[in-house]
């Protein structure tokens, strides 16, 4: 090959046979180093494989020091622990629970399972997290509790929302399964509301294949959260206590991978800030229609399941996001859409049958999810949000360089990309 025809094939998008930009690969994950593998093997040859064992004992107190807070209670994984932490802020059936519009359907799941009703509110366009207007506007004398998810790469507005919550008496669980490790004025994510909610499971940034905690200040609230996941037991285990409680245990080998992810962690999230910040950097300096979202400067710590982007659609000469998406993904660029999608468009929630909750419900009480429209919230997932999910945020600066050189030529060719949907 010619250097001229090297170099048009290097210039010309993917997406029309040109040479692919990204090369290199994003590192493994999930990752666990020989000190987990050698632990493993000795919880399996010490017969002592949960009930509350060492390893949950160490890793429970290790990551109450690290959010924050006085306790930590680790259950069987991400959604159990909004179950058991809605309940030990005293949430009952009928109550009122509300919840943004985009987030995993397990948050919306959680609340319907203890016998609520979710009320689904609008987010913000930039973090988007649940914004703090649509939930003051969807108080009821019947609500009960609040559950800002902390989504991808930002997180919540935690002074307007814990304000709202506090005026009108609303108990707040935050949900944390993005973001172990994100700090709010210097204050961990999930130490802010009355209880945080962590999942654990094995794309998140602290994994153990499946998994979860419930972190909390306060000690009752902690008692019940034990004797929630312990079935009535308190948590000396010496006694039976008089509270209704389920088996959702964590198990030792689960908390063998959590005790070394967690002292990885630290390092992890450092590294992911720093690839997040050299790729907001490139793509202010390149223009064009994405760019990272604004980091609000209350947060003094951002933990990243994502990192948060947006797509100007005014700015995309006719591109729309979806078709951008595709001439990056062609480069190998891992820049994609938001993986949730609006949570009333859940098959689950929309489920009028008797293995659901959703057809008990209280008619006269209730949302109607089928006819619901969330404006901000189906802006975001059909036309301007954008995400980088963890993983390639551990990559090398060469590997990030490759993902802005991507987009660099995608945005160069943005001709290229008309013609080829055109066509
Ligand atoms: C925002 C959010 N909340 C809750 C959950 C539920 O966690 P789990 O899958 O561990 O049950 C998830 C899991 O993906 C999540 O993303």
């Amino acid at each position: 090959m010619t250097q001229a025809t090297e170099r048009k094939q290097r210039n010309e998008l993917a997406l029309s046979g040109g040479a692919q930009t990204v090369d290199l690969s994003p590192p493994a994950w999930p990752v666990a180093s020989e000190k987990e593998v050698e632990r493993m093997a000795e919880v399996v040859r010490s017969g002592k494989w949960s009930w509350f064992g060492p390893h949950e004992r160490a890793f429970c107190e290790d990551y109450a020091a690290f959010i924050g807070t006085k306790h930590c209670a680790a259950m069987a994984n991400g959604t159990v622990t909004l179950q058991c932490g809605l309940q030990a802020v005293g949430v009952t059936p009928g109550d009122e629970v509300i919840v943004p519009g985009l987030t995993w359907v397990a948050t919306a799941q959680a609340a319907l399972d203890v016998g609520a009703n979710v009320v689904l509110v609008d987010i913000d366009p930039e973090t988007l997290c649940l914004d703090p207007a649509a939930f003051e506007a969807a108080i009821t004398p019947r609500t009960k509790a609040v559950i800002p998810v902390h989504l991808y790469g930002c997180m919540c507005d935690m002074d307007a929302i814990m304000s709202i919550a506090k005026k009108h008496g609303i108990k707040v669980v935050e949900d944390v399964a993005h973001q172990q490790g994100s700090r709010w004025r210097d204050q961990g994510a999930g130490a802010i509301g009355d209880v945080g909610s962590y999942s654990f499971q094995q794309s998140k940034v602290l994994a153990s294949g499946e998994g979860g905690a419930v972190t909390c200040d306060d000690s009752e609230i902690y008692e019940t959260l034990f004797s929630l996941k312990q079935v009535g037991w308190q948590s000396d285990l010496s006694t039976p206590g008089n509270r209704y409680g389920h088996n959702y245990r964590i198990t030792e080998m689960q908390c063998v991978l959590l005790r070394g992810g967690l002292e990885r962690l630290p390092a992890q999230t450092a590294r992911r800030e720093e690839s997040v910040a050299r790729i907001a950097t490139g793509l202010a300096e390149m223009g064009g229609p994405l760019r990272a979202v604004r980091r609000d400067p209350r947060v003094t710590r951002q933990a990243h399941y994502a990192m948060t982007l947006f797509f100007d659609p005014d700015l995309a000469e006719g591109i729309t996001r979806n078709q951008y998406i595709a001439a990056l993904k062609a480069e190998g660029c891992p820049a994609g859409s938001s993986s949730y999608h609006p949570v009333y468009r859940s098959p689950l929630l929309n489920l009028y049958h008797s293995t659901s909750p959703v057809p008990f419900r209280n008619p006269d009480d209730v949302q109607d999810y089928a006819s619901l429209r969330l404006p901000v919230t189906e802006r975001a997932v059909a036309d301007t949000a954008m995400i980088i999910m963890q993983t390639h945020l551990l990559g090398t600066d060469a590997y990030i360089d490759q993902i802005l050189a991507a987009i660099e030529k995608v945005n160069g060719n943005m001709d290229g990309v008309r013609s080829h949907f055109a066509g």
